[in-house]
């Protein structure tokens, strides 16, 4: 027995002095001495803080940037170190360099669904594939979606009205369905109608890809491949992808058949009036002057689909819900639209849309107090200088920590209240431009914002004309943010939906 305990001892001890002597060798060791952060545990080093719930989580990351006020710390995740930021000074330098443009090793669990998408992919291969995909998203182009985001909002409202002046529901997978009939209809001119059937395969599929990809990332054993391969995780993932990307070779081949009979429009951006287009079209009739395969094509539309759908319906979720907390700004959006539009249930146009002015700031508070990207990565590959001569060496991950970035005392004074007028022109003026990069910046920022904005603007339009939004008084029907791949509730949005329009007495209708 006594031996057992000192084998288990010696053992103990042994595992600790070789994660030392380990540590010891490794040059990345001095950022210790560069920046602050707490107490390295042999062998799992920090990651600790992430044993615990998704919504502590959240708030651990918040709660270390206001620690160290905002300024550089870092962290080890097992054996891989990471310097987190959330001042802009840094973000600035970050982002606007030209040697830190490889997203951090995280992104690979990205790559079964993504392959080597814009998101994912690194070095020439990025800048010659966002040089080549920038046209898809020309103004001419992004115009077109508009009657689309207004169609698919009209059916959204019509879903809405089964709650009208009813008690509080959540209003998330509306949401959900929403963003992703606008996805499919845009991207790739496909009728899904998740909105009317939100339990098809493929809706399923795609809302699982995000569970699995999250699982991934936070769950520490599955960050190992061959305990992923092993695990339940790894089958979901792969019934999945068959069935998403055998989708998507279908619509790839069907299209490319219909193709054959059509001009190209693209690079002279004539189109008809009325004529839609997807950016599946736009992509193949570049297919051959710049030699992507059905494959590459794949990629970069799937990584559409990943990008524009979880990251709208997250921020939609919780536009809605702040408009529905704070009335006398869900009025003044109101009066807003009055102005623009009347009575007129018109499909908005592109003046219209910047007309939204007090909407956008609403917009823009929203993705500040409850930025869903909640933060970017990038991998150092040459020591990098941050700002005071605080050198990251080479193979640290930095993380740019928007939500912290975005909270900072000293920029948004009472971070945590929601106030759309910190976002009016005479204050915006005042603020450095990367104090406020909820879709990053730099040129690896966001290839699709506009048509972000757009849609957002098109559904508040559509919602906040037709209902009047409001939430009750219980705690359990306030929002719980919490961490995932994007930030989301765990209690959903649970709003309460008034029709605007008074009910024609029903004394009429008899007559
Ligand atoms: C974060 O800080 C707040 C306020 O200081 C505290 O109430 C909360 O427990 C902290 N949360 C975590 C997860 O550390
Ligand atoms: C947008 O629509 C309004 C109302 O129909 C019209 O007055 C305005 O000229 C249009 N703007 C553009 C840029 O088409």
């Amino acid at each position: 027995m006594l031996g057992l305990l000192i084998l288990l001892v010696i053992i103990f001890a042994l595992v600790i002095g070789l994660d030392y002597y380990n540590h010891y060798k490794d040059p990345r060791r001095i950022i210790d001495r560069i920046f602050p952060g707490p107490f390295r545990i042999p062998i799992v080093g920090n990651a600790l803080i992430a044993a615990c719930s998704r919504e502590a989580f959240y708030r651990v990351y918040l709660n270390l940037s206001k620690s160290y006020d905002y300024k550089p710390f870092r962290l080890w995740f097992l054996k891989q170190p990471y310097v987190f930021i959330s001042d802009y000074e840094n973000t600035k330098k970050i982002l606007s360099s030209n040697d830190l443009l490889d997203k951090a090793e995280d992104y690979r669990y990205f790559e079964p669904w993504l392959g080597q998408g814009l998101l994912t992919s690194k070095g020439d291969k990025w800048r010659r594939d966002r040089k080549i995909i920038t046209p898809a998203f020309h103004f001419q182009i992004l115009h077109r979606f508009f009657q689309i985001f207004y169609d698919n909002g009209e059916i959204f409202c019509e879903k809405l009205t089964a709650h009208d002046g009813g008690d509080v529901f959540d209003v998330f997978e509306y949401i959900e369905m929403l963003t992703l009939d606008n996805l499919c209809n845009a991207a790739l001119k496909l009728d899904i109608q998740a909105q009317l059937n939100p339990f098809s395969a493929l809706v399923c599929a795609i809302q699982n890809m995000g569970v699995v990809i999250y699982n991934r990332i936070f769950t520490l054993w599955l960050r190992y491949d061959a305990m992923f391969r092993l695990s339940s995780t790894a089958r979901l993932q792969k019934k999945c992808l068959e069935i998403i990307h055998g989708n998507d070779v279908k619509i790839i081949r069907e299209r490319k058949e219909e193709m054959k009979t059509k001009q190209p429009k693209l690079k002279t951006m004539e189109f008809d009036e009325k004529e839609k287009v997807a950016f599946l079209d736009l992509l193949l009739e570049m297919q051959d002057d710049v030699g992507y395969t059905d494959e590459d094509i794949r990629e970069q539309l799937d990584t559409f689909m990943f990008a524009g759908h979880d990251t709208v319906t997250a921020t939609l979720g919780f536009l809605i819900y702040s408009l529905a907390e704070h009335p006398d700004v869900q009025e003044k959006v109101y009066r807003e639209l009055l102005d623009i539009y009347g009575e007129s249930e018109r499909c908005p146009n592109f003046s219209d849309l910047q007309d939204m002015k007090y909407t956008e700031q609403v917009i823009k508070e929203t993705l500040r107090l409850y930025t869903v990207v909640t933060a970017v990565a990038r991998r150092v590959e040459e020591d990098f200088e941050l700002s005071e001569h605080q050198v990251v060496p080479k193979g640290v991950e930095i993380v740019l920590l928007l939500s912290a970035l975005h909270r900072n005392p000293e920029i948004f004074p009472n971070p945590d209240i929601f106030d759309p007028d910190r976002f009016s022109p005479e204050v915006n003026q005042e603020r450095d431009s990367f104090a406020f990069v909820p879709f990053s910046a730099g040129s690896r920022n966001c290839i699709g914002q506009k048509f972000a904005m757009h849609e957002m603007k098109i559904t508040v339009y559509k919602i906040v004309k037709k209902f009047k939004l409001s939430i009750s008084d219980k705690p359990e029907d306030k929002v719980r943010t919490r961490t995932g791949v994007v930030l989301s509730s765990t209690n959903g949005i649970r709003i309460k939906v008034q029709s605007r329009k008074k009910k024609t007495p029903s004394k009429l209708a008899d007559q």
